[in-house]
């Protein structure tokens, strides 16, 4: 940590046109870790080898580490030096043995960065930069080595050895100790290195590769959770299969184990044949998981598993081409996940998610490009941007080069670079190359932060024949970058009759490269309505003029299911905005359009709950040049009670459609719509003010046999005022207390209660015996989710900004790279008015002057305010 006065006079920036390859090699390592939760002692051989003709000194990155003793060549030397935390050994010759050896303490260690405790078990994470917390190393993605681990412990309290790659030795000790040995035969970077010791029971399977291996699967959990653990095996298998089949990527180690731990930092951890999930990716149950939970386990199980052919046979240069391996792989996930259910729900909810984080973020002071220029500390740009942006940017290199092209180039990259560390630029050459398709101009998109905005605007003149689309695109200022280029926008379009509703252009994709571009159709005869961005073919925000007549339409009869919805949202939103902004707003169109499709058979349930809800406050206010979080809370609430009276009879009729009758959980595509299109129905039977309302919710909170019922109910039951709420609280409480994921969702129902009293009811909430600042999951199901509760952290006399300051202050004495990711709400400061505003810079301030601030937290809280 760095001290106040450290940090503002010279936080080190890392820049990414600094970068030089390595000085030294470490083809080999050998590890031994004699395991022992309050002093671990590691002993590291690291065989090092000489770059080109240089002399410079080994370099050894180290943090928070005692240093016992250091080796050379096998003989004690003490000619190294400490530079800070690195270690500084000169060597003469170009290839030695160093040989280091350190003490640690995982119980001691709060941040989960390097060896840590959780819960018992000891457990490693290491990117970006934790193993330096474990042991002296070049600690960069670009040296790669082979990796020999050895480690012993106390054989009842770890009974259970895990490290990378296979097994290959272990026997007893001495005092009730024992040890394991693991060999992982492919180099990787550090970051990717991992050790887990513990008492754990097994749910094991087996996969047969393309070529006939036959791969040992394990996914390791407590005793207790064993059951749990069914859904992920059986994810991790279809992923397996699924890899193989979509891009040709095969397994390559004898063994694949998940180890879930309740305190992560992140999602999980692509560790090579060894990963770390966070608990919540793995345990699922009917009774404990929603339909969401099971949909979330599938998405981040493949992605890690996904991340072995991109992340891990092909790795990362530097930290500045984070997004190769995570926006590739989020883009391999979110197909993974479209492949196993409602492909369009599944783009309906990527692109909301990246409304939800990303276009803020690119819009706000944190804004960056998916390959960063600079940064102060890598661990602040696992983001938003890096991943859900650079997923998108790949999705459009797949629709700029079709299917078949596509996979090409991605056979080329992993072919090409293979067992090496790439840039983002050696992927964008392969697919180059293997499609031969120029994109020269495409590249922007790697260097160019925020979210482009396009203007469309569709001309006809009857009689004529001939329709005219003016296109414009335009990428506002981002801090550091004035002035934008022109991006390349692969915008799919199609053109409708008015009258007929038949296809009058059929769908095209326009790559859209200019400032300004007019594109003609002839053989128009009726007047046209547009359907542009099709599939959100481009991470663009669309203005368009259309009326909402044309949205309305388009809303009724688009067959891309996509715009579909696009069209009914653009429909919902205009409407608010206009209502917050205090115009009188035609509620009809929309109450008519709900009406329509909750009406449409033809339409898949799960759809039509996505496609009947009112888009979330924040989004709306994302559309208003000052956002008034008051007004946008009553009109929207308005209109969900108009929308709720006045379809009362078609909520209720849908409500009892969705009934699955008599059976009972199934987690499929089918039941999965239907229970969201009930949670949906009850939501808007509630707002409508019906009196049984609360009696109705409760009677499903307690007959559910499923958490997503249970839990759809008791929000619902939340945001009114009924006797019902409390019961219900005390019993979902009492119920599950001893089962921290399903407390987490007590905890954050309440924390994004649309009700006059959030900001009291978190305020006490952090008093609750069972609230704890020391789990990350427990701190955002808390602090995290209030952030997002757009009306109740805005309270006008600024008490959620000092809420948020307070607790991130402390959470950063405890785990600064958890506390730095829950800030953004206060950087959102520009977008308010004149009085939140200074309310939420003085937060800020109040941040940055923390002695003792982390440097994750200085650098989000000093950037936010510029
Ligand atoms: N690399 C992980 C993933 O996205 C995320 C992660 C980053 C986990 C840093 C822990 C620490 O798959
Ligand atoms: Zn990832």
């Amino acid at each position: 940590m760095l001290d106040l006065q450290t940090s503002l006079a010279q936080p080190h920036v890392t820049r990414r046109a600094d970068y030089t390859p390595p000085d030294w090699q470490v083809p080999e390592i050998a590890l031994d870790f004699a395991l022992d939760p309050a002093a671990t002692r590691v002993t590291a051989t690291l065989h090092v080898q000489r770059g080109d003709a240089h002399r410079r000194p080994l370099r050894l990155d180290g943090a928070g580490q005692t240093l016992l003793s250091v080796k050379v060549d096998g003989v004690a030397v003490n000619d190294w030096t400490l530079e800070g935390e690195t270690l500084v050994v000169p060597l003469s010759g170009s290839a030695h043995v160093i040989e280091t050896s350190v003490e640690i303490a995982p119980e001691r260690n709060t941040q989960l960065m390097g060896l840590y405790a959780s819960g018992g078990i000891l457990c490693t994470q290491c990117e970006a930069e934790g193993f330096r917390r474990i042991t002296y190393f070049p600690d960069r993605p670009d040296v790669l080595s082979r990796y020999h681990v050895r480690m012993s412990a106390d054989k009842a309290r770890y009974p259970v050895l895990l490290a990378n790659g296979d097994p290959i030795a272990s026997g007893e000790l001495e005092g009730g100790r024992h040890w394991a040995e693991w060999r992982d035969p492919f180099p990787k970077p550090c970051y990717l290195f991992a050790l887990v010791a513990g008492d754990l029971a097994v749910n094991r399977g087996s996969f047969v590769t393309m070529s006939g291996r036959e791969v040992a699967l394990g996914i390791w959990v407590r005793a207790a959770d064993i059951e749990r653990t069914h859904h992920a095996l059986d994810a991790l298998k279809t992923s397996m299969a699924w890899d193989e089949r979509v891009y040709g990527r095969e397994y390559d180690l004898d063994v694949f184990n998940i180890v879930a731990v309740d305190d992560f930092n992140f999602g999980a951890m692509e560790n090579k044949g060894l990963n770390v999930f966070n608990s919540r990716y793995i345990l699922a149950d009917p009774d404990t998981a929603t339909d969401y939970d099971y949909d979330a386990i599938a998405a981040v199980v493949a992605h890690e598993y996904f991340h072995n052919w991109s992340g891990n046979r092909v790795t990362c240069r530097d930290w500045f081409q984070l997004s190769l391996k995570e926006g590739f792989t989020v883009y391999r996930d979110q197909a993974f996940s479209a492949d196993q259910g409602s492909a369009a729900v599944k783009r309906i909810e990527d692109v909301r998610g990246l409304r939800a984080s990303q276009f803020p973020e690119d819009a706000g002071p944190l804004a960056h490009p998916i390959r960063p220029d600079e940064y102060q500390e890598i661990s602040n740009f696992y983001t938003a941007t890096i991943y859900n942006k650079g997923a998108e940017i790949i999705g459009m290199l797949a629709t700029i080069l079709g299917r078949e092209k596509f996979r090409a180039g991605t056979d080329l990259y992993f072919d090409r670079f293979d067992g090496t560390a790439a840039t983002c630029e050696d992927f964008v050459a392969s697919l180059e190359d293997a499609s031969g398709i120029d994109l020269t101009q495409f590249r922007r998109w790697y260097g160019q932060a925020g979210t482009p905005r396009v203007t469309a605007s569709l001309h006809h003149t009857e009689g004529s024949g001939r329709a005219e689309l003016v296109l414009a695109q335009r990428t506002p200022p981002t801090p550091g970058q004035e002035h934008k280029l022109p991006l390349v926008l692969p915008l799919r379009i199609k053109l409708f009759g008015a009258e007929t509703a038949q296809t009058v252009a059929p769908e095209q994709t326009i790559l859209l490269t200019d400032a300004e571009e007019r594109i003609v159709f002839e053989g128009v005869t009726e007047r046209p309505v547009l359907s542009i961005n099709r599939g959100f073919s481009a991470p663009a925000i669309l203005e368009t003029d259309r009326t909402p007549a044309d949205l309305a339409f388009l809303g009724a009869h688009d067959d891309d299911p996509f715009a579909r919805y696009e069209a009914l949202q653009q429909l919902m939103l205009d409407t608010l905005v206009a209502a917050a902004g205090n115009n009188r707003a035609d509620t009809a169109a929309v109450i008519a359009a709900v009406a329509g499709t909750l009406a449409d058979a033809t339409l898949d349930p799960a759809f039509i709950a996505e496609a009947v809800l009112l888009p979330s406050e924040s989004f709306i206010g994302d559309q208003m040049a000052v956002v008034d979080p008051d007004a946008i809370f009553r009109t929207r609430e308005a209109l969900r009670r108009e929308i709720g009276r006045t379809l009362e009879r078609d909520w209720r009729a849908a409500y009892d459609a969705s009934q699955a009758t008599g059976s009972h959980y199934v987690y499929s595509p089918e039941a999965k719509g239907l229970r969201r299109l009930k949670s949906v129905a009850l939501g808007y039977i509630a707002a409508s003010g019906a009196s049984d309302a609360a009696a109705l919710a409760f009677a499903q909170f307690e007959a559910a046999d499923n958490m997503t019922d249970r839990q759809s109910a008791l929000t619902t039951l939340v945001a009114g005022d009924s006797a019902e709420r409390i019961a219900a609280l005390d019993i979902f409480y009492n119920r599950y207390s001893d089962n921290a994921l399903v407390l987490d969702k007590w905890f954050s129902v309440q924390a994004m209660a649309p009700r006059d009293d959030t900001g009291a009811v978190v305020a006490e909430l952090l008093r609750h015996r069972a609230f704890t600042l020391a789990n990350p999951n427990r701190a955002r199901a808390l602090i995290g989710a209030f952030g997002v509760n757009q009306r109740a952290f805005n309270a006008v006399d600024g008490s959620g900004y000092r809420f948020l300051a307070d607790q991130l202050i402390a959470l950063d004495r405890i785990n600064p790279q958890t506390a730095a990711k829950l800030i953004a709400p206060l950087g959102r400061w520009q977008r308010y008015d004149a009085t939140r505003g200074s309310l939420m810079r003085a937060e800020l301030t109040r941040i940055v002057k923390t002695p003792g601030l982390s440097k994750d937290m200085f650098e989000q809280a000093s950037k936010s305010l510029d």
